[in-house]
């Protein structure tokens, strides 16, 4: 088996081993939000409805880029995970599709249109394989594979700095990405993998023609833990020095929605990186995301079956919904970005 699936399939085995991998500090748990006891709304008039990339989710959720590969579990993950979007009207992005370069049978893996016709799916690759020999032509065939409706460009400098076989090769990439940006024929989308994007990053991002940003803040499942694991030497603790560095979600959606406000108000904004519940995403709305991505909470679903992602799906809706009564907001208008849901500290006791 090639490198790139191998190493798939023991991400998958170390994240299933170590439950310390889950940091659970994005700091949600700092967000206050203002009970409305007369919330003034019927629930069941309720609209958690969302316009993704000219397409409606049934509410704001995306599942994360995750998997792909040879590996017939891998492919059972994404077929379940897709199957899954459709039935619930959400967003699905996946795993980087570099392994179908290496090994054209993952191609099966992300063959997922027919599966999920009606949802937004999206391709996925890492930014820094454009330094190390990739072009629009591998990127514009990733995305033709999936049919998919917008390409994720993936930052992960930390994995690449604590893997042993890591790609660490960044330079120039603002670049490369605009050429990408330019001829691709689906939006980018910038991501990181769980240390947050920083203000500098989305500029960065902006100059480069980028209007789509996922924070993958810090706080969720922790990239520099799960390489920790596969040190070659014994002693090399890097990953476990590094485990929760980057900026929290929270940290990086604020400032991200400060920076958009002021520079790109149009830009749209995703909240990933520990996103746990309904409660975590009527949370991270309020300070300004459009939408919400969910990767490990879905693993294990995943691995048994569509109809149990469903059922976890399902449960975070509810609990969106039920607390956008609890704040009066009778849509996601309503709860987007606006502050004066924040409870006020002077009036707590
Ligand atoms: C098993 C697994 C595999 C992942 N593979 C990728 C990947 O190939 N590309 C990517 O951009 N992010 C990948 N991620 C990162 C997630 O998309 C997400 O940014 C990160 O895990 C934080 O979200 P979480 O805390 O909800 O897991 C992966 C996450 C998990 C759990």
């Amino acid at each position: 088996m090639d490198q790139t699936n191998s190493r798939k399939l023991e991400h998958l085995r170390v994240i299933a081993e170590d439950a310390n991998i889950q940091r659970d500090a994005t700091g949600f748990d700092g967000v206050d939000l203002t009970h409305r006891a007369l919330p003034n709304i019927d629930f069941d008039a309720i609209d958690t409805r969302v316009q993704f990339l000219g397409k409606t989710l049934s509410f704001p959720f995306l599942i994360s880029s995750m998997t792909g590969g040879v590996d017939q579990e891998i492919s059972r993950i994404n077929h379940n995970l897709a199957a899954a979007a459709e039935q619930c009207g959400v967003a699905m992005a996946v795993g980087s599709q570099r392994v179908m370069f290496v090994n054209p049978d993952a191609q099966n893996s992300f063959n997922l249109r027919e599966i999920a016709p009606n949802v937004p799916l999206l391709s996925n690759l890492g930014a820094v394989q454009l330094n190390m020999g990739f072009g629009i032509k591998e990127c514009q065939a990733a995305v033709n594979l999936l049919q998919a409706d917008g390409l994720y460009l993936h930052l992960n400098p930390l994995q690449e700095a604590v893997q042993p076989e890591g790609d660490r090769n960044f330079a120039n990439l603002e670049q490369r990405i605009a050429e990408i940006v330019k001829d691709l024929s689906v939006p980018v989308l910038l991501k990181e993998v769980g240390s947050g994007l920083s203000t500098t990053d989305i500029a960065a991002g902006l100059g480069a023609g980028v209007l789509h940003f996922d924070v993958a803040g810090r706080g969720g499942t922790s990239w520099s833990r799960i390489e920790y694991h596969r040190r070659v030497d014994d002693e090399d603790n890097l990953g476990l020095q590094f485990q929760d560095w980057g900026l929290t979600t929270v940290q990086s959606l604020r400032a991200a929605t400060h920076y958009l406000q002021r520079n790109a108000p149009d830009a749209c904004l995703i909240s990933s990186g520990g996103m746990r519940s309904g409660i975590d995403m009527v949370k991270a709305m309020v300070l300004g995301a459009h939408l919400c991505g969910f990767a490990a909470p879905l693993l294990n679903a995943a691995r048994e079956s569509s109809e149990s992602v469903v059922r976890k799906i399902e449960m975070i809706r509810r609990t969106f919904k039920s607390a956008m009564f609890l704040l009066g907001c009778a849509n996601c208008s309503e709860l987007r970005g606006n502050t004066a849901l924040l409870l006020k500290r002077d009036y707590q006791s």
